[in-house]
């Protein structure tokens, strides 16, 4: 049988994750000095894989990765056929309706437009108001389309505000908590459950 893989999400997540897995006790040597390699040995029948936050939820909903660690915002946003079992508590923000300071966002008939990276989050927040708005994907900085002209308010993560306030912008409405969770394939979880719940009762010991 091959390692158990656990998809980590590089970047933003990645080293509190390394340290979470530390401290349950797993070599993350190789994750740690990791070169140019791919996929990471942890011992203990356990190897890593570093990906993009959406690339961790297609390599486990494809099966070829049995876990993963990934942000509730990206969960939000792609849903997706897998069971999120743990949350891991760091990485923690939220998403925010904001929109520029002292505009009152809700008032006035005519429909608004949303400018967001999460344009699922965004349509589902506003269905749940019934409201209708017009929402347009934006790649980079959010904050920067309310400022052009572009949208009366943005859907975005928030994590200190200080991106908001230097652009003048403040939250009009808590959407969701963001923070990481661990996910598992659904196959993985009946075929493996003995090591991926021995895996998660370490992490959640080590995470208390
Ligand atoms: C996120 C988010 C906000 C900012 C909020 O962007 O889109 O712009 O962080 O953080 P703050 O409340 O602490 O200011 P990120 O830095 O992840 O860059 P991105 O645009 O690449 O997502």
């Amino acid at each position: 049988m091959r390692p158990l893989r656990i998809a980590l999400t590089k970047g933003r997540l990645e080293k509190s994750t390394v340290a979470l897995m530390e401290r349950a006790g797993l070599d993350c040597s190789a994750l740690r000095d990791k070169g140019r390699r791919l996929i990471l040995p942890i011992g203990d029948g356990l190897e890593a894989v570093l990906a993009k936050a959406g690339d961790v939820i297609t390599y486990l909903e494809h099966g070829v990765c049995d876990l993963g660690v990934v942000g509730k915002d990206v969960i939000l946003e792609r849903g997706g056929q897998f069971f999120e079992i743990l949350d891991l508590r760091f990485g923690k923000c939220g998403f925010a309706l904001a929109a520029p300071a002292g505009a009152d966002f809700y008032q006035g008939y005519q429909g608004k437009t949303i400018a967001t990276k999460y344009p699922n989050v965004a349509r589902r927040f506003f269905q749940g108001k019934d409201m209708d708005v017009r929402v347009i994907k934006i790649e980079g900085s959010v904050e920067l389309a309310p400022l052009l002209g572009l949208a009366d308010g943005i859907v975005d993560l928030v994590e200190t505000g200080a991106t908001l306030r230097e652009n003048g912008l403040e939250v009009v409405e808590p959407v969701a908590e963001v923070s990481a969770r661990l996910i598992v394939n659904a196959a993985s979880l009946k075929l493996r459950k003995r090591e991926i719940e021995a895996l998660a009762e370490k992490l959640e010991t080590a995470n208390q």
